[in-house]
């Protein structure tokens, strides 16, 4: 029977490759996988740091029972390029920094002694294969930044199974074999429903008598796996001799149609307009080692903070983890071939299309993925490399469409799906582009694969008005994408900032393109993808109503955010008037912006001796003023302060007057807006916006229960600070010493600095089991503690 062994811990590592580290020569420092071969800082480093030729190397005892066996060594990615030697012979190595690979090992190998395991990294950017080549807007940290385990294997055993299921409940498969020809060999399957293992809903046996062998079972009453209900189901296929089972491999999977059609996409036969965002698979200072419970981490925040159905694995295909999350809550994934923008020459497009054949074998029995991109990221057309391309995808998986990424109008169309980058929203031009307009086969499907991101950078220190004119871009191309009948859906660009190359970003080394930070803390414009879910009440307001923030005092357009039925807004405990989404100049999208444009109410009918005309003129006259300015005012408003003047005998000074008592409050208390979101007829949520008068240090960890399986588990705590009323402070810039208690250690610098109001830090485990805390002190806002229990 197989064994699966994990390789994660204690391995030696050394930056600086020498070939006497083949022999056991040098030392190394001690590291865990996932490993990053430099731990780089939050900002202003050159990309230079984590490109190196480094080595890793690892003791392998061989027990005697390992005799007659099959061992493989399987690596979840190795950034970029990486060679595998067993006691100094190399035995195999593999070109691509984000698949997965597999090295037999069984010939170096004697049972009862043992073995020394290297692995040479190259994760230098000059290597002659897909991304690199010429510029790149990401940057390609390396090292073993995923997963190692061994596989011990008899001589037969499955080398792969596919599982083609239909809604119908057929579950057709096709398994594939190794080793020698051997009649008394046959292969069972059965299907459980993935929560229970223990009912066995349907079950088979077949002559294992052929390399590939294509199975058919039927699952009675099959579930259908769908976003809202994501059903998986385990196949369990096992290689028997008789009654010995030599293996055994587990396939998780589901029931579902996902269709791409020329008026857009269908999943179960029920149009579903695709809304998500661009995910790199990158931290700060760990690049992209990140272990289980961070990957996952990042699916719930898509489908849960963000309210996405859907996400694009920018540029490359990202770790197991995060798509099996993506299967278990249903979140559908558009995934791709690892490039952005260069083709190389012959070798790397040959590699190109090895990467496609790994992408496609590696991750083909998700139901969660539902298009593969097999064009390098916006590169020119190439009839001759993406015919090759499509081929192998159809080959090795019939059931799902291709796609390929570009910026290119009408080219060359060999996928089955259009899928454009479409940035043609400025601000002030439309939200996207027309179907018919880009694409060059009208009778194709058409899907938006980025908008946004450079067009406007935003970083959560920016002023009021520019994150809001963020988050209002998203909600321009959302609302003009939801208009568009044969338009399957977007994804924005993109879900949190990254850091870059030179040649792109702020010239910090970040490209400020996210809805959210490098930590995943929110930017006003996660709040538009925030309000399309239901999970949690959200309520925010686009701004925090202090003048000083605005160009010549005037606060300018106010929008709320929120997946409420109804908002009330109260001045100083007064009610002023209630939101609902029909006061929005958003037509087409769900649970649009609101834009609150009166902060008066009834309030001068109420309490001066105005007529009923009178007091609803000169609510729009302070209410223009407000936002805009008393300087030139649209005709429709000076048409109204003429009858003002003439019918009613008010002057300028009166205006003035009224304005500092309705809206400036200078002098008197200081003003206080509370905005209530309700629900379902009751109070969810509020927000409260009043001077700040106290600081307050708020941690929220992505989980607090560590737990160390295959290797060690990383929390990631959000750090913010927020005034007395829990409104995160955009302007506060700071630092918070970070100390542990317990077998827990910070990743990262010991001081984590907020920047814009919010930060991060990481703590990873050690291997022991017991309590632990994340001690956090900030001067201005004193200590918080962060409670985490470990079990290893
Ligand atoms: C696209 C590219 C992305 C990112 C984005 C910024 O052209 O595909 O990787 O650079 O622009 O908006």
């Amino acid at each position: 029977m197989t064994e699966r062994i994990a390789l994660n811990h204690a391995w030696e590592f050394t930056e600086h490759w020498e070939d006497g580290f083949l022999r056991g020569w040098g030392v190394g420092r001690r590291v865990d996988l996932p490993h990053t071969c430099r731990e780089t800082p939050y900002d202003y480093f050159d990309e230079g740091e984590y490109q190196m030729l480094c080595g890793y190397r690892r003791r392998l005892s061989v027990p005697e029972r390992w005799a007659g066996k099959r061992v493989f060594l399987c690596v979840g990615a190795a950034g970029h390029r990486a060679e595998v030697f067993v006691n100094g012979e190399k035995l195999g190595e593999h070109r691509c920094g984000y698949t997965a690979f597999r090295v037999e090992l069984t010939q170096a190998l004697r049972p009862g002694e043992e073995a020394l395991l290297v692995l040479r990294v190259d994760s230098r950017e000059t290597l002659d294969q897909p991304p690199f080549g010429y510029v790149i807007d990401y940057m390609t940290y390396g090292g073993l930044y995923r997963e190692v385990w061994l596989e011990v294997r008899e001589q037969n055993f499955i080398d792969d199974v596919f599982v083609k299921p239909e809604v119908s409940g057929a579950v057709n498969s096709v398994v594939t074999l190794a080793g020698p020809a051997d009649a008394d060999l046959r292969l069972r399957q059965r299907v459980c429903a993935f929560d229970d293992t223990g009912t066995v809903l349907t079950e088979k046996r077949f002559y294992a008598d052929a390399e590939k062998l294509s199975l058919k079972l039927t699952v009675p009453e099959a579930k259908k796996w769908d976003v809202a209900a994501p059903n998986r189901y385990v196949m369990r296929t096992e290689l028997l001799r008789g009654e010995t089972v030599l293996d055994r491999v587990d396939t998780v999977f589901g029931f579902r149609t996902a269709e791409f059609r020329k008026d857009g996409f269908y999943l179960n036969g029920r149009k579903l307009k695709l809304v998500g965002l661009n995910r790199h698979q990158s931290y700060p200072y760990i690049g992209y080692a990140a272990p289980a419970s961070l990957q996952r981490h990042d699916a719930d925040i898509l489908k849960y903070e963000l309210g996405c159905n859907a996400v694009r694995t920018s540029h490359y295909p990202q770790s197991q983890h995060f798509i099996d999350r993506c299967d278990e809550i249903g979140l559908l994934v558009f995934t791709e071939i690892p490039g952005w923008q260069h083709l190389g020459g012959a070798d790397w497009k040959e590699q190109a299309v090895r990467n496609v054949e790994d992408m496609v074998t590696q991750y083909r029995n998700h139901p969660s993925i539902i298009l593969w991109g097999v064009r390098i990221n916006e590169s020119q057309d190439d009839d001759e490399l993406y015919a090759r391309t499509n081929a192998v995808a159809h080959k090795l998986d019939p059931t799902r469409p291709t796609g390929g990424v570009r910026y290119l109008k009408k080219s060359s169309l060999l996928e089955d799906v259009y899928t454009y980058n479409d940035f043609v929203h400025n601000g002030k031009t439309r939200g996207c582009e027309k179907k018919r307009d880009v694409t060059s086969d009208p009778e194709k499907p058409y899907l938006i694969s980025e908008y946004n991101g450079h067009m406007y950078p935003t970083k959560t220190f920016d002023s009021e008005a520019h994150r809001l004119e963020h988050a209002l871009r998203h909600a321009n191309v959302l609302d003009a994408v939801a208009a568009e009948e044969d338009v399957a859906g977007s994804f924005g660009w993109c879900m949190f900032d990254y850091n870059t190359h030179r040649d792109f970003g702020s010239g910090d080394r970040i490209c400020y393109h996210g809805v959210m930070d490098m930590f995943r803390n929110p930017k006003l414009a996660a709040e538009v993808y925030a309000a399309r879910q239901d999970a949690a009440p959200v309520l925010a307001v686009s701004s925090s109503f202090d003048i000083g923030e605005h160009a010549a005092g005037n606060r300018g357009r106010v929008f709320l955010f929120t997946n409420a039925d109804e908002v009330r807004m109260y001045k100083n405990g007064s009610y002023i008037r209630s939101y609902t989404h029909a006061d929005t100049p958003y037509k087409n999208m769900p649970r649009p912006p609101i834009e609150v444009d009166d902060f008066v109410g009834n309030q001068l009918a109420e309490n001066e001796d105005f007529a009923p005309l009178q007091a609803e003129y000169v609510k729009d006259l302070l209410n223009y003023a407000a936002r805009f300015g008393f300087s030139h005012l649209p005709p429709a408003v000076m048409a109204r302060a003429a009858v003002l003047m003439t019918r009613y005998r008010m002057t300028f000074g009166d205006a003035y007057a009224l304005y500092g008592k309705y809206m400036n409050n200078w002098g008197d208390a200081a003003t206080e807006f509370r905005f209530e979101a309700v629900r379902n007829g009751a109070p969810a949520e509020s927000v409260v916006e009043a001077p700040v008068t106290g600081l307050r240090l708020t941690a929220s960890p992505s989980h607090t229960a560590l737990t160390e399986g295959a290797t060690y588990d990383m929390a990631l705590v959000r750090l913010s600070m927020r005034d007395q009323n829990g409104n995160v402070l955009p302007f506060y810039h700071g630092g918070v010493h970070l100390a542990v208690e317990g077998p827990i250690a910070v990743v990262g610098p010991a001081e984590a600095t907020l920047r814009g109001g919010l930060g991060g830090a990481f703590v990873r485990t050690l291997g022991q089991s017991g309590p632990a805390a994340l001690l956090l002190r900030s001067d201005q806002a004193g200590e918080v503690r962060v409670d985490f229990t470990v079990e290893a």
